[in-house]
């Protein structure tokens, strides 16, 4: 799908900021660390990917952005994952950034500069409507569909692209501020994805969240949370829940 709306971006002291939303993409105190924080060490991603069985393993996000979580995920599996297995990172984004904003965003980060250039340099593909890249060896590949979270995951497409999510990242700016991403059909549809083993992770500890979570069959735990935020949630798929 091409994008229709794209973001439109405002920069405070240097990072970007969502006006429409009046919500940053990432915390203040340091994006980096927050993204190993909640969602690496949220899904326990390291110590899976250094033990890890199989020939893939499957990440789902809500909320691309500027691509931080991607390149984090990227470096650490590149780091620790077997050779042989591939990541497969799947994204969802309603209002993409532009090819300009998203160079911007990046350059904050020179630590994943070997990274966020091969990406950069496919990114303006990704915006004209190729859905999936392959980078680094073959050894990841991106599927970043355009458009709204709850429609893309409860769409069949997906049951084909990715039939199983071994770990959520749910990012989608603060639910008081962007309740359309924090959908009871999208916790619905993510158990529908998951299986025993699948994880998710969150900045977020709203209790919206964490009841349709929970609904959905989710284990939810409640942690301190990065920088400023207090909680944070975090758990796995428990099962789906028997309504008869
Ligand atoms: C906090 S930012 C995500 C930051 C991102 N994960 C990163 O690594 O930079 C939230 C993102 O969710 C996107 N978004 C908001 N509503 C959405 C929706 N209904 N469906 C898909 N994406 C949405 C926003 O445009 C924004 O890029």
């Amino acid at each position: 799908m091409l994008a229709k709306q794209q973001a439109v971006i405002e920069w405070r002291d240097g990072q970007p900021y969502a006006s429409a939303f009046q919500d940053v993409y990432f915390s203040t105190d340091n994006g980096l660390l927050e993204t190993d924080y909640v969602f690496l060490q949220g899904n326990q991603l390291k110590n899976r990917w250094q033990s890890l069985n199989a020939n893939t393993f499957t990440i789902a996000e809500t909320g691309f952005g500027t691509g931080l979580n991607f390149l984090c995920a990227a470096k650490c599996w590149l780091e620790t994952a077997p050779k042989e297995a591939k990541l497969h990172f799947v994204s969802v984004e309603k209002y993409p950034l532009g090819l300009l904003e998203i160079t911007t965003a990046l350059r904050l980060w020179p630590t994943l500069s070997a990274l966020s250039e091969p990406f950069l340099a496919q990114y303006e593909r990704l915006l004209k409507g190729t859905t999936s890249i392959r980078m680094f060896d073959n050894r990841i590949q991106l599927s970043l569909l355009i458009g709204d979270a709850t429609e893309a995951y409860q769409s069949n497409d997906i049951k084909h692209t990715s039939p199983v999510v071994d770990a959520w990242f749910l990012d989608g700016f603060a639910p008081a501020k962007n309740p359309d991403i924090w959908q009871t059909a999208l916790f619905k549809h993510m158990a529908l994805l998951s299986n025993a083993n699948t994880t998710f992770a969150t900045f977020t500890s709203a209790g919206a969240v964490r009841r349709g979570l929970t609904d959905a069959g989710f284990a939810v735990i409640k942690q301190s949370g990065f920088g400023k935020k207090r909680e944070m949630l975090r758990g796995y798929f428990a099962g789906a829940k028997d309504d008869s």
